[in-house]
C-alpha cells in the first residue's frame, strides 16, 4: 500500500480520473498488441501495471504518451480527449503542435534514461521546464535542486551522466521527469536495465516521489514493489486487462487463474522493498 495513505486522503472518486483510458485498440500488423483495455487512474493514485512478457504494457504507455498511434478507442487526460479532435462529427488527428502541447502535460520514464551526455545533471534537469515550459532560469535551478535533493543526488548537479552509475542516472531522469510538474507519470520498467544491485535505490525514489501525491503509472516486474507502493494493481495479459484491484486484494486474493499463475511463477525471486 502506499507509504503515506494513512495521511493522504483516498483518491477523489467523485472528480473525473486525471487519465481516463476506454476501450483503447493497437495492432502492429496482424499483432493484436491492445485488445480493449479500459483504465482509469485518479488524482494521486499509483497504478501498478504488471503482465507477462508481450502481453501489452509499453504499448499502453506509449500509446498513453502519444508514442503510437492508436486503432480504436480513446483516451482522455483531465477529460480532454487525447490525439484527436471532434470535426463536423468526425475525429480528426491533431496537429502537431496541439498534440505536443498534450503531452507536455505527461511525462515518461524509460528503461533507457537517455539523459544527454555533454550535458550536465543540472542542465539535463533545467532544459525541458525552461525551454518548453518557460521557466526562468533561476525558477529552474531551484526547482531542480530541490529534485535532485530528494532524489538524494544534490552533490552530482554538475557531474556528466558518464561519471554516474546506471541507478544514480536513472535517478537523475526521474527528477528530470518530474522537473515540468507533469499531471501524470508513466514509467515502462524503470528499472529493468540495471544491475540488480542497483534496483532498490531507484524502487525508493520512485516511492518517495509516489509519497508526495503525485499522480502515476507505473509498468514493473517488481512484485514487491507493486505491492508496498502502489494504490492499484492492473494485470494484462494477451493485449486486455484481466485484473484491476487495490494492491492488497490484486496480491491476497486473485481472482482469475491466470493471475494467481503469474503470481506464483513471478514470486519465486521476489524483491523485497524495505523502508
Ligand atoms: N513496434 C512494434 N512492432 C511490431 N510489434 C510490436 C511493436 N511493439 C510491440 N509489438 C508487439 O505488441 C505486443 C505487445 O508488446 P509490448 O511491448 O507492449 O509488451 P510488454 O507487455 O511491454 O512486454 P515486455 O514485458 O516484454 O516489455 C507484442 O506481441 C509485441 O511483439
Ligand atoms: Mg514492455
Amino acid at each position: 500500500m502506499h507509504e503515506a495513505s494513512g495521511m493522504i486522503a483516498l483518491p477523489d472518486t467523485e472528480k473525473p480520473p486525471v487519465l481516463e483510458v476506454t476501450g483503447l485498440r493497437k495492432h502492429f500488423g496482424d499483432q493484436v498488441a491492445l485488445d480493449g483495455v479500459d483504465l482509469k487512474v485518479y488524482e494521486g493514485e499509483v497504478v501498478a501495471v504488471l503482465g507477462p512478457s508481450g502481453s501489452g504494457k509499453s504499448t499502453l504507455v506509449r500509446c498513453i504518451d502519444q508514442l503510437e498511434s492508436i486503432d480504436g478507442g480513446a483516451m482522455f487526460l483531465d477529460g480532454e480527449l487525447l490525439g484527436y479532435e471532434q470535426s463536423h462529427g468526425h475525429l480528426r488527428p491533431l496537429a502537431d503542435a496541439a498534440r505536443k502541447r498534450q503531452q507536455r502535460r505527461m511525462s515518461m520514464v524509460f528503461q533507457q534514461f537517455n539523459l544527454f551526455p555533454h550535458w550536465t545533471v543540472l542542465r539535463n534537469i533545467t532544459e525541458a521546464p525552461m525551454v518548453v515550459h518557460g521557466a526562468t532560469p533561476a525558477e529552474a535551478r531551484e526547482r531542480a535542486m530541490e529534485l535532485l535533493r530528494r532524489v538524494g543526488l544534490e552533490d552530482k548537479a554538475n557531474a556528466y551522466p558518464r561519471h554516474l552509475s546506471g541507478g544514480q542516472q536513472q535517478r537523475v531522469a526521474i527528477a528530470r521527469s518530474a522537473a515540468v510538474d507533469p499531471r501524470i507519470l508513466l514509467f515502462d520498467e524503470p528499472t529493468s536495465s540495471l544491475d540488480p544491485e542497483l534496483v532498490d535505490e531507484v524502487l525508493q525514489t520512485i516511492k518517495k516521489l509516489a509519497s508526495t501525491g503525485r499522480t502515476m503509472v507505473v509498468v514493473t516486474h517488481e512484485l514487491e514493489f507493486a505491492r508496498n507502493v502502489a494504490d492499484r494493481c492492473v494485470f494484462m495479459a494477451a493485449g486486455r486487462v484481466i485484473e484491476d484491484r487495490p494492491a492488497e486484494d490484486f496480491f491476497e486474493d486473485p481472482r482469475s487463474e491466470r493471475l494467481r499463475t503469474f503470481l506464483a511463477r513471478s514470486s519465486r525471486s521476489p524483491r523485497e522493498v524495505s523502508g
